[in-house]
């Protein structure tokens, strides 16, 4: 097959696309992508700096090399779980990253500011291990951006992360989930800073293909304790349907985000401060909060 761009021999056929790429000009289909999500979504100004949380998995660090490929000032903020040996790999991969390419980077370890890691917080607050996770990374994403002077934190969520949780909500109905489900989060109260995803729509096999020829360094081993967890699952599926019919999960989520407008009416915003440490929350104090007088006691 040939390169659908210059005719060479392609190296990556694209099926929901029907199509097939050269190495080079994958690349240029990958930063197209990340350009349309940007301008679609009015994700970032081209000033403006963002600061991108970075794992140490493909996905994010793809899009730490995007972002910066495409000219942003793009500054990695990477949070050690405080995993065991999982962890260290992941900030050894972040910090082997940011060195070479001579990127910024800030590190905040659990370990080190309350003296355990996630495994243990959640055991001690009786969460499961990957609710008290997401409350900890939102806390902090929040946290850093706004004393580091950032209005706009992105992840290296994919199209497959994307489809699988809305797979996930519409199974168990989640409304408020559901409506709250989109590439690119305003800042709540003006103060905090916006939230957006300019991988959403690549697929994870896109972005793994992408970090070989890109030729990025990234940890394979998925956290320890996201064994067992549904959103496997709902991939595994989603995999199943793009194989018989390439396109489902494109389909699935971007057709949502286009009718999602008529489904809902304009979202509430959190409108309350938390009354401890300011964040935005539903309620008065925030799940952070809540997490951490669970620490305490
Ligand atoms: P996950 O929730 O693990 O699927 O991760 C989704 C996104 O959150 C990643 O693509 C990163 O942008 C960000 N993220 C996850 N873990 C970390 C971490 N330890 N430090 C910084 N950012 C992270
Ligand atoms: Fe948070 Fe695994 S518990 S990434
Ligand atoms: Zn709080």
């Amino acid at each position: 097959m040939k390169c659908r761009r210059c005719k060479k021999p392609a190296v990556i056929k694209l099926p929901r696309h029907n199509t097939a790429y050269c190495g080079f000009c994958f690349q240029f289909y990958v930063y197209e992508q990340v350009r349309r999500a940007l301008s679609e979504h009015k994700m970032l100004q081209k000033k403006e700096p963002v600061l991108v949380a970075v794992s140490g998995g493909k996905d994010s660090l793809a899009l730490w090399d995007i972002l910066t490929k495409l000219g942003y000032h793009a500054v990695g903020l990477h949070l050690n779980l405080g995993i065991g040996s999982y962890s260290e790999t992941s900030q050894s991969k972040v910090e082997a990253f940011a060195r070479t390419r001579n990127l910024e980077l800030i590190t905040h370890a659990y370990q080190e500011a309350y003296g355990l890691g996630i495994v243990e917080i959640a055991r001690e607050t009786a969460r499961p291990a990957c609710s008290a996770c997401g409350t900890m990374k939102r806390y902090h994403f929040n946290r850093i951006a706004r004393e580091k002077g950032f209005a706009v934190v992105a992840t290296g969520h994919n199209l497959d992360d994307e489809a699988s949780r809305l797979l996930g909500n519409v199974l168990q109905w989640q409304e408020s989930y559901l409506q709250k489900q989109s590439p690119a989060l305003a800042a709540e109260d003006g103060k905090w800073a916006r939230k957006v995803r300019p991988l959403y729509r690549l697929t994870e096999r896109e972005i793994a293909a992408y970090t070989v020829i890109s030729r990025i360094d990234y940890i394979i081993e998925e956290c320890p304790m996201s064994k067992g967890a549904k959103m496997f699952l709902y991939k595994e599926m989603l995999n199943q349907l793009e194989e018989t019919s390439p396109g489902t999960k494109h389909q699935f989520y971007l057709g949502y985000l286009q009718k999602k407008e008529q489904i809902f009416s304009p979202q509430e915003k959190d409108k309350q401060c938390c009354k401890v440490c300011g964040q935005p929350t539903r309620g008065t104090i925030c799940s952070y909060c809540r997490l951490m007088e669970r620490v305490a006691t």
